[in-house]
């Protein structure tokens, strides 16, 4: 679960070409169950409409210290009770100015003022404007007061010049508040491989074999890790699902074309969690056109697809956790795959319980470590925070090696 679910966060909007980037901001953090109420300046209302924000963030968006009709009590004083936080995304040379200085001439200004909560900041400017010693001395004030400033990347501005002032991506400011406020970065920086779903192996141009894997076990995996911080890279069969913000988000069919992009990523990976059901067979000859019904009726002749998993430890020094969904002899076989395909771990998940494994929201199972001949079970919960279990014990295991290694 993300530190952010049920808090209360403001998102200040101010007059930068880089505002349009700040409705990703509110789809992220309404996505982690945050609470998202956002301010504009004057400025940001004139680069993108408040209604935009006020449809993205379910709430009204405040604009003026003194609207046309006023409300009861006083609106930024009451806000400073009930924020966990603000975010200004993107903050113009403007507003870091008049933070710096104390002053408060409109609502935002005002706001952040009169609240003692966590602030985020993310300038984005022109070079120049960002370079100006001004800018820089009030930067160093705000930063000195315990503003968190996440710096703007060097890149193609608005203008088309090249420089330093681009707004840092919205999942990265993401990203800096939940570890602003608390959040668990334990996966920070590592780089992170996870494969979900099913495959599809083709018997003519319209039909395919393939089995009931949802992706919701992969997919839960790799918005947990995103969270903690890694850098995560999904390979997905085809799901119903969204992919998950903020992943290098890869799409195969086949699992001949899982295993091309697996290859392709793992060498570079600290942790790969194989978590795809790829389908053992696929169709030996899949015809180039249609079948058609009339006739006889066809003999589909099956082959052995490859198997992904086993493969891998010779092209990875990377962290290696299989899946194993079983049904009869679950422990024997999931300890079987674990030595054979050579793997640091395996989960062990049902195929013939009514609360878990494929297609459902709950799952539970076992995990099996190599190095410690440990197994940890873990009872029916939602794939959410199963997920977050797994990573957990997962990166003990990895900090337990690091260690050995020295
Ligand atoms: C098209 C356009 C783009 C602008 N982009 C930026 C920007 O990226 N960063 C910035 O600091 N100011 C930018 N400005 C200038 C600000 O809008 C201006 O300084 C304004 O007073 C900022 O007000 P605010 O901080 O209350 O939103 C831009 C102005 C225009 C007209």
């Amino acid at each position: 679960m993300s530190i952010l679910k049920g808090k209360n966060i403001l998102l200040g909007v101010t007059g930068s070409i880089a505002a349009y980037k700040a409705c990703e901001i509110v789809r992220l953090l309404t996505k982690t169950g945050a609470g998202v109420q956002v301010m504009m300046t004057h400025s940001g209302t004139r680069m993108i409409g408040p209604a935009t924000f006020a449809a993205l963030s379910g709430r009204d968006v405040l604009t003026d210290l003194f609207p046309k009709t006023p409300k009861a009590g006083l609106e930024h004083i009451h806000l400073a009770e009930t924020l966990d936080a603000i975010i200004v995304a993107p903050a113009t040379a403007n507003i870091i100015a008049k933070t710096a200085h104390g002053i408060a001439d409109d609502l935002l200004s005002t706001t952040l003022l009169a609240c003692d909560v966590p602030k985020l900041f993310a300038p984005a400017m022109n070079f120049r404007m960002w370079r100006n010693e001004a800018t820089q001395s009030n930067i160093a004030v705000i930063k000195q007061r315990g503003v968190s400033i996440i710096d703007p990347t060097h890149g193609q501005l608005a203008s088309l010049a090249v420089g330093e002032g681009r707004m840092a991506e919205p999942q990265t400011i993401v990203d800096a508040l939940q570890k602003l406020l608390g959040g668990k970065q334990d996966y920070y920086g590592k780089r992170v491989l996870i494969t979900a779903g099913p495959t599809r192996e083709p018997i003519d141009p319209v039909r395919f074999l393939s089995n009931r894997s949802s992706g919701k076990m992969g997919y839960a995996l790799a918005a947990a890790a995103r969270e903690r911080g890694a850098e995560v890279t999904l390979i997905s069969g085809p799901t119903a699902l969204e992919p998950v913000a903020g992943c290098d988000f890869i799409a195969v069919e086949t699992a001949e074309e899982m295993e091309k992009q697996v290859r392709e990523k793992a060498p570079d990976q600290e942790l790969i969690i194989m978590a795809a059901a790829v389908a053992d067979f696929r169709i030996a000859h899949p015809e180039t056109q249609k079948m058609k019904r009339e006739g006889s009726t066809p003999i589909l002749k099956l082959e052995p697809n490859p198997d992904i998993l086993r493969k891998l430890r010779p092209i990875t020094d990377a962290y290696l956790v299989g899946f194993a969904l079983e049904m009869e002899e679950g422990r024997k076989n999931a300890l079987q795959k674990l030595r054979e395909k050579n793997l640091d771990a395996i989960f062990l998940n049902y195929a013939d319980r009514a609360q878990s494994g494929f297609d459902k929201e709950t799952n539970e199972g076992i995990l099996f470590f190599k190095d410690s001949e440990k197994e940890i079970p873990f009872e029916l919960q939602s794939k959410n925070s199963l997920a977050h279990r797994i990573l957990t014990a997962i990166r003990n295991e990895m900090s337990g090696r690091e260690k050995r290694k020295g």
